[in-house]
């Protein structure tokens, strides 16, 4: 109840949560039959969401990380995309699944996907939680999402404002006045 008291409202509950998660997995299982899959989270953002999608995907498959930075500490992305870890392992000949918190402006994305092709990946998907069209300034191909979210700015289950509020297990939109102070 800490946590909870920044919160406006709740968008998504748990429980919503895990039946989109499974429902995902699923067609994703259906999708990548016979291929070698990585599916790559991206960091710290993904994790929650990530953990929970792998494990009811059911093929062999690899997990890598990278991590990526476009904000800031702020609410705003600021479009310019840096890698900050990249992946551990060649994924020349592998097909990639990247696992994304959400897609806003979809600069980041936009990024990573070029990117990943030409480390000589044979397919890059992306699969994302949340996606805001709001905001958009590139055009991004989503495979796979979770849920659609207003332009509100939404914390939990993985996304953070300044760091805080990873470890809620809901998604749910933040009071203005925790970062408008
Ligand atoms: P984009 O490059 O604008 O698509 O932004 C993608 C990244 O911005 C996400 O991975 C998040 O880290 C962050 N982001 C965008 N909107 C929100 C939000 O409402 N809450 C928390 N993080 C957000
Ligand atoms: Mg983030």
């Amino acid at each position: 109840m800490r946590l909870e008291k920044d919160i406006e409202k709740i968008l998504i509950d748990q429980e919503a949560l895990q039946k989109r998660t499974r429902e995902l997995a699923e067609q994703i299982t259906k999708d990548y039959e016979g291929k070698p899959l990585t599916v790559v989270a991206t960091l710290k953002g993904a994790v929650l969401f990530f953990s929970d999608l792998v494990r009811w995907i059911d093929l062999p498959l690899q997990l890598d990380f990278m991590r990526v930075s476009s904000y800031g500490s702020g609410t705003r992305s600021s479009g310019a995309v840096q890698i900050i870890k990249d992946l551990d392992a060649d994924v020349t000949g592998r097909h990639i699944l990247i696992v994304e918190d959400i897609v806003d402006t979809g600069n980041t994305l936009a990024y990573l996907y070029d990117y990943l092709i030409n480390r000589g990946a044979v397919s890059v998907r992306i699969c994302t939680l949340l996606e805001k069209t709001a905001r958009r300034e590139r055009k991004v191909n989503v495979d796979y999402t979770g849920f659609f979210v207003p332009d509100e700015f939404v914390v939990g289950y993985g996304l953070d404002y300044a760091e805080d509020y990873r470890n809620l297990p809901f998604v749910g939109v933040l009071k203005r006045s925790v970062y408008e102070k």
